[in-house]
């Protein structure tokens, strides 16, 4: 899909719809209204048309025009950056939906231009690949405003970001095991110019990856680790080096600790935390931000076997601490664990990681908040900040040393879970917080927020592309932050 900026008048060009997002209770352009035959007046003024973001009234035909769709988005009140990419969005679902090829959106002189690129890239995805395609028609998105092309194809690269991502969410587990996965990314990481390394069994066996080793080994696929590494040719000065690390369980059994068979399924998307963070790698080496960046992703598969993991078993991570599995179940802390050590010991500066990790998260928050924790308040803030900005919603958690005291081993240095279910996200943040030997962390709990159950105006069930966005504006905005 090709999306462009247009700063004339859109009279001249030749579209199938026309999108116009509206902000509840403002006053429609006049000149857009005059054209229109005082539509949008009377629409608004005679209450059938409120405004609320997400509602979506459907014209057909413009007179005088070829425009075959006229679709009126609802931005409520006051649009926040969520509501505008949002919208966005759903104006590439809506003119899908009508079979229209290509679509114009006539923005108002405040609309963020990026958001509304990005939000327009989001609403291009399609699940793919398992059932018969219906044929996409959007193959043109214009924005009518005013605003350069290179905002807009920043804006398209970093949604390629988010919807490889989606893509590899969506994937079953018997097609994407820890070596397809990894092999991707490779192929991915190649692509977007990253410096690319993919660890096998052996490698990790001889790194002392001792954690990564015990969650995969219950597996007949082994585990992998992956190195993307974005080297600009332009250091910052300040030599600051970001780490992201992701979780990539690409199926969670829970192992011997096995899960109930109810919604199992949807493990499959345990890799969430390492499809967020190749996105955003690769839309990285495609913005070339001035900040050096290294991506590692963990891929590995939590099966119950004759060879599996059992609780009661104690392990050595890679940083030489001891942890007994109490539940096998609680894998991911584990894999990050070893993943973390290697991130300190090649450099960082700064580490964020993003993982489904607990079912906690979703008690806490739902599905609409990423639990945002860690041990340096200006890297959260900065996250939180970035997120406020391009529509993504954090919210940070305590992290009291009293927290670590249930994931303190008896026969070992740590437990990987605690005897009661307190705070379940909270202690496996602190348990993570183990590994990083102090270097400014933050950790992206996106187990609530990385599949959406439920089909929203601008996006199907599926996997959301959360933090992907807040990820990518954060390495470009990093100097000045
Ligand atoms: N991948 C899960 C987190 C999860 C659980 C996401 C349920 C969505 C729904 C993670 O590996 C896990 O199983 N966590 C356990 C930890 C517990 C055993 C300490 C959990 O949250 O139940
Ligand atoms: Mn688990
Ligand atoms: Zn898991």
């Amino acid at each position: 899909m090709n999306i462009t900026i247009h700063s004339g008048n859109w009279e001249e060009l030749q579209v199938d719809a026309l999108a116009i997002p509206l902000i509840a209770g403002a006053a429609p352009d006049a000149a857009l209204d005059a054209r229109l035959g005082g539509l949008l007046s009377e629409l608004i003024e005679s209450g059938e048309w409120n405004g609320k973001a997400g509602d979506c009234t459907l014209i057909h035909r413009v007179p005088d025009t070829a425009v075959k769709r006229l679709f009126l988005l609802g931005l409520g009140e006051a649009p926040m950056p969520r509501h505008w990419f949002a919208a966005a969005g759903q104006a590439v679902r809506q003119a899908a939906k009508a079979q229209c090829r290509s679509v114009a959106l006539l923005l108002p002189d405040e609309a963020p231009v990026r958001l509304i690129a990005e939000g327009v890239g989001y609403g291009s995805h399609r699940p793919s690949g398992y059932q018969e395609q219906k044929e996409w028609p959007v193959t043109e998105v214009i924005l009518v405003a005013a605003g350069e092309q290179s905002t807009v194809d920043h804006a398209a690269i970093t949604a390629d970001g988010i919807n490889l991502a989606r893509e590899l969410v969506e994937m079953p587990a018997n097609d994407l095991g820890p070596e397809e996965f990894a092999m991707r990314a490779a192929q991915e990481g190649a692509l977007a110019g990253l410096e690319v390394e993919v660890l096998d069994e052996n490698a990790l066996a001889e790194m002392g990856a001792g954690a990564i080793l015990a969650v995969g080994q219950g597996s007949a696929r082994p585990p992998r680790l992956v190195r993307l590494s974005w080297v600009p040719g332009n250091p910052e000065s300040s030599g600051d080096h970001l780490f992201l690390v992701g979780k990539g369980i690409t199926f969670d059994t829970g192992g011997l600790s096995l899960k109930p068979a109810n919604s199992m399924e949807k493990m499959k998307y345990d890799m969430g935390g390492a499809a967020t963070m190749l996105g955003a790698i690769t839309a990285i080496g495609r913005l070339k931000p001035s900040l050096r960046i290294t991506c590692l992703l963990v891929m590995a598969e939590n099966m119950p076997s004759g060879t599996a993991t059992r609780p009661g078993d104690i392990i050595t991570a890679m940083n030489g601490k001891t942890i007994e599995v109490i539940n096998t179940d609680a894998e991911g802390r584990l894999v990050l664990a070893d993943a973390l050590t290697y991130a300190t010991r090649l450099g960082a500066t700064h580490i964020i990681n993003a993982a489904t990790l607990t079912g906690a998260v979703s008690v806490a928050l739902g599905n609409i908040r990423v639990a945002l924790l860690g041990n340096d308040k200006a890297l959260s803030d900065a996250i939180a900040t970035q997120g406020r900005d391009c529509g993504e919603r954090f919210w940070p958690l305590p992290m009291d040393p009293e927290y670590l005291e249930p994931m303190k081993g008896d026969m070992s240095d740590l437990r990987n879970a605690s005897s009661n279910r307190k705070a379940g996200t909270i202690t496996a943040g602190k348990f993570l917080e183990q590994f990083v030997d102090g270097t400014p962390w933050a950790h992206l709990d996106i187990a609530g927020t990385a599949w959406i159950d439920k089909t929203q105006p601008h996006c199907g069930k599926g996997a959301s592309g959360i933090a992907v966005r807040t990820l990518v504006h954060l390495a470009e905005n990093w100097a000045r932050d």
